[in-house]
């Protein structure tokens, strides 16, 4: 039987998340696989979360991997351990399920950084332009969208776009501009960024290097330009995580949110993993504390009171979903 609930949904918007007392003499992590049974819940989990919330996934992955398993779940509830532009496009794309997550409140510095009325009149001012966006933005900007594309297949979406056609970029100038470099298309650049992958220091980076002359320097595309073209190899999250398991190196530096290392260090428990330091040395700037907002009791009470849940207006899906769809089929 559902536990009663004091949280009016307008306290709960405020929160984030329900702050119900959790039980601390039990094992959280068996409770919460008891909950998935229970439910009929699907936990789907980005490289980004915090160990113990990993661990507990059935499906653990990347943004584009997430999404080609969101659309395909046929269980009643999809409990989103990522942030919030994940689980609205597990809603759009799979619009019959419940879609939980944790915490409302974990957001993205990408999505915020294009706000969807300055975007229409940016895209106003081009009226010719393809428009491909970032999966990393909010339902309002995928609805102004021709298609989706995520950093794991975005030089895909670019090329499949006819080459005599201009193309509007956002909002991520950094995988923009890597993509220009990539792709050698003309592309106007939305100027978005994540604030984890800016925070990553070219000098110290190279000073790391001096200390580790054989490790190999991987980074994520969300990184400035300076940065990529020091790298390695540059790539998506499960782009990376595929790369350190291939190469014959045993050790990297690696620029990308903190996250990742766990599952690295699972799949190549030999080698050895140097996050890529940042600029400033007084905070944990490589983790994503949108990301980190999601905690193992705040998971376990969303499960139990199934709350909070992502709503969306009926059009916008409609809408969204296009553009989405375009990207999964490709
Ligand atoms: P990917 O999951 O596509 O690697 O993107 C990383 C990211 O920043 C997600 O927010
Ligand atoms: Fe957004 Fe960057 Fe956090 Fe990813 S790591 S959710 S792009 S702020």
């Amino acid at each position: 039987m559902e536990k009663s609930l004091d949280f009016t949904n307008n306290k709960l918007r405020k929160l984030g998340y329900i702050s119900a007392p959790v039980d601390r003499s039990m094992d959280l992590p068996q409770a919460i696989q008891n909950l998935k049974k229970e439910k009929n819940a699907v936990l789907l989990a980005h490289y980004y979360q915090e160990p113990a919330i990993q661990e507990l996934a059935d499906y653990l992955g990347d943004s584009l991997y997430l999404a080609q398993q969101a659309e395909k779940i046929e269980a009643d509830i999809i409990v989103f351990a990522g942030v919030h532009f994940m689980a609205e496009t597990a809603k759009i794309i799979n619009p019959t399920k419940k879609v939980l997550l944790p915490d409302l409140k974990a957001g993205c510095s990408l999505a915020d950084s294009c706000p969807p009325d300055d975007f229409e009149a940016f895209k106003a001012l081009h009226p010719k332009a393809v428009v491909v966006t970032y999966i990393n933005c909010s339902a309002d900007i995928k609805a102004l969208s021709d298609i989706v594309c995520t950093s794991s297949n975005a030089i895909k979406v670019i090329e499949s776009i006819p080459k005599d056609r201009e193309i509007i970029f956002a909002p991520d100038k950094n995988l923009g501009r890597y993509l220009i470099r990539e792709t050698g298309r003309k592309m106007i650049l939305w100027d978005g960024a994540c604030i984890v992958h800016e925070a990553f220091s070219f000098e110290k980076i190279v000073e790391l290097a001096k200390i580790h002359p054989k490790a190999k320097f991987i980074a994520h595309p969300e990184s400035e330009s300076p940065i990529l073209d020091i790298a390695h190899y540059v790539g998506s999250t499960s782009g990376l995580l595929r790369f350190v398991q291939d190469d014959p190196s045993t050790s990297y530096i690696v620029a990308t949110e903190a996250g990742i290392l766990h599952e690295m260090q699972k799949c190549c428990p030999e080698k050895t993993f140097i996050p890529a330091p940042v600029e400033d040395d007084t905070c944990a700037c490589s983790e994503c504390a949108f990301m980190k907002l999601n905690t193992l009791d705040k998971l376990y009470n969303c499960m139990l009171y199934e709350l909070p849940e992502i709503e969306l207006d009926t059009k916008l899906m409609n809408k969204a979903r296009k553009p989405i769809e375009r990207m999964l089929n490709l």
